[in-house]
């Protein structure tokens, strides 16, 4: 793998990270919000962008290169409501498909088959990523302002439960 893939692939590793700390925020957020079925959605969320850092992290591994973790900023997250808060999380996952993209173009050029067939499963994945925030956004939105839909929402959100190892 030459310098370049290398770098490419330790910034993702970085953005896999933040993302997992940017949804543990949003949890505890959630948590205080007394919204226990969208914290625990949140903190899936995290396992999940983990497991994202890390599938990356054990490819490099795999190719014998050693992984160089980058910081990860203290998160800066706030919102006004659940419908807000599942906006920024859409938000968020398109600025990572991007990202996820750019490193396919990478991968591309630099001619990295073996990162380009890993990166697929990646771009399969941020299309489920956008789909589950815009679902989710479609179902706040149908609840408006109202108590019962809103708390019917966030026990659907506390359904959701740690996907199997390779569905991340
Ligand atoms: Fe790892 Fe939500 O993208």
């Amino acid at each position: 793998m030459n310098k370049r893939t290398l770098d490419a692939v330790n910034n993702q590793i970085q953005a896999e990270f933040q993302s997992a700390y940017i949804y543990l925020s949003m949890s505890a957020i959630f948590e205080d919000m007394k919204m226990s079925g969208a914290a625990n959605w949140m903190r899936i969320q995290w396992q999940e962008e983990t497991a994202h850092a890390m599938k990356l992290f054990d490819h490099l591994i795999r190719r014998g290169q050693a992984p160089d973790l980058q910081s990860i900023t203290a998160p800066d997250v706030t919102f006004e409501s659940a419908l807000d808060a599942f906006e920024q999380v859409l938000e968020h996952e398109r600025h990572v498909t991007r990202l996820i993209h750019s490193l396919y173009e990478v991968a591309v050029e630099e001619k990295d088959y073996a990162l380009q067939t890993l990166l697929h499963w990646y771009i399969d994945e941020q299309v489920e990523e956008e789909e589950n925030a815009e679902a989710i956004i479609d179902s706040l939105r149908l609840a408006g302002s109202s108590g019962q839909g809103l708390f019917m929402v966030d026990r659907e959100l506390g359904l959701r439960t740690p996907e199997a190892e390779g569905e991340e």
